[in-house]
C-alpha cells in the first residue's frame, strides 16, 4: 500500500510516466493486470495553457483509467501556476507531478526537465506555484543529479519537500546516463533517510527479482515501472505474487499474449483510428514478441501492417514457443 496525498494505493507499483507510450489503451491495459495507480505521459504546461491540440489529445481519459496522475513539464512558475488551474477543472485527475527529470536535449535546452537540477531555487518556486494554485496532492520527479561530479538529489529532494509536496519520484540515474548504465541504489536510499514524505523509485524496475531488489536496498515507499511494463502488463500481478510468496508465478501463454495483443490493437484503433492505431501498434508489437524465437519475419511484416486485419492475421500467426 502507498499513501500520496489523499490517495491510498493499494499495491507500492505504480505505472510510471513514458513519453509516446503510456497513452489511455497503455493504461487501461496495465490496469486490468493490476496496476493500481497510472501517470500520463508528460504533458508541456505551456502547451496545455495555448490549447494545443496534442496535448489535448494526450489527456484522453475513460472510466476505469483511474486513480491517475498527471505529469507536467516547463520551467515558468507563472505559466505552471496557469496549467494547473486548467489541471483542476479536469475530472478524475488524482494528482499533479511535476517533470525535473527529463534529460532530452530538447527539453533541458529550455530549462525544463533535468536542468532543474541545476536550479533547486527554481525547482523550489515552480512546485510553491503548483501547490498555491491547486487543492490537488503535488509530487515532482528528480533525477540522481545532472552528471557523475553533481550528484545532488538528496539537496534538491529536501529542497522540494519544502515547497509543500506530498511526494517524490527519483530516477536514480543522472541527466549524462539518460537511460543507460546502471541505476544507483545507494543515491535512493539516501534521498529516502532525508525525506519525510513517501518516495518512489524508478530504475531498472525490469522483473519482480529487480523490482524487490529496488524495495530492499532503498527502503522505497513505492516503485515506478516504466521500460518492464513495455509489452508486459503482467509484471504487475507477477510483482505483486513474488513480494507476497517468493514464488514467481509462470509466464502468459501465447494464447494469453495474443489475447491481450489484439485487445491492445483494438483499443488503440478505436482511439486514434484504424491506419494510425495500426502504426502506433508497430512498436507495440515488438515488445509484446520480445521473448518469442524466430520472430524477425513476422516482426518485420507487423512494421509494414496498415490496417486493423493485416495486423491481426500477424498476430494469430504467433506460435513459436518461449525461451
Ligand atoms: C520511452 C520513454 C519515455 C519516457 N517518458 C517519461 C515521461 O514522459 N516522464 C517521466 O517522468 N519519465 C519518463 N521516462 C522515464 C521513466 O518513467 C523511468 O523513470 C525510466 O525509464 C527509468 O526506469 P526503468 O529503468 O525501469 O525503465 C521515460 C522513459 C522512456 C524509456
Amino acid at each position: 500500500m502507498l499513501s500520496i496525498g489523499k490517495n491510498i494505493i493499494p499495491s507500492a507499483c505504480l505505472l510510471a510516466p513514458l513519453a509516446g507510450i503510456s497513452d489511455l489503451p497503455f493504461r487501461l491495459i496495465n490496469r486490468e493486470h493490476g496496476c493500481e495507480f497510472a501517470f500520463t505521459e508528460m504533458i508541456s504546461a505551456r502547451s496545455l495553457v495555448y490549447d494545443s491540440r496534442k496535448s489535448l489529445e494526450m489527456l484522453t481519459r475513460a472510466p476505469g483509467d483511474t486513480p491517475l496522475g498527471l505529469q507536467l513539464l516547463g520551467s515558468d512558475p507563472e505559466v505552471l501556476a496557469r496549467a494547473t488551474e486548467l489541471v483542476n477543472e479536469m475530472k478524475d485527475i488524482a494528482l499533479i507531478d511535476f517533470n525535473a527529470a527529463c534529460p532530452v536535449h530538447k527539453v533541458v535546452s529550455k530549462g525544463e526537465g533535468s536542468a532543474l537540477m541545476k536550479e533547486p531555487k527554481r525547482l523550489k518556486e515552480i512546485l510553491e506555484a503548483i501547490v498555491r494554485h491547486t487543492g490537488l496532492p503535488v509530487t515532482v520527479k528528480i533525477r540522481a543529479g545532472w552528471d557523475d561530479t553533481s550528484v545532488n538529489a538528496a539537496a534538491v529532494a529536501l529542497c522540494a519537500e519544502d515547497a509543500g509536496i506530498s511526494g517524490l519520484t527519483i530516477h536514480g540515474r543522472t541527466r549524462e546516463q539518460g537511460y543507460q548504465g546502471r541505476v544507483d541504489y545507494d543515491v535512493i536510499a539516501q534521498v529516502k533517510k532525508a525525506l519525510r514524505i513517501p518516495l518512489i523509485a524508478s530504475g531498472d524496475a525490469l522483473s519482480p527479482v529487480l523490482i524487490k531488489k529496488m524495495f530492499d536496498e532503498t527502503a522505497c515507499d513505492g516503485v515506478a515501472i516504466a521500460r518492464g511494463a513495455l509489452g508486459n502488463p503482467w509484471i504487475f500481478r507477477e510483482t505483486e505474487h513474488y513480494l507476497k510468496t517468493g514464488c514467481i508465478p509462470e509466464r502468459p501463454s501465447l494464447m494469453e499474449l495474443q489475447r491481450v495483443m489484439l485487445q491492445h490493437l483494438g483499443m488503440q484503433c478505436e482511439l486514434f483510428g484504424e491506419i494510425r492505431g495500426t502504426v502506433m501498434f508497430r512498436k507495440l508489437f515488438s515488445w509484446y514478441v520480445k521473448s518469442l524465437w524466430n520472430i524477425k519475419k513476422l516482426r518485420e511484416k507487423a512494421f509494414h501492417a496498415l490496417t486493423k486485419t493485416q495486423m491481426t492475421a500477424i498476430i494469430q500467426e504467433l506460435e513459436n514457443p518461449r525461451h
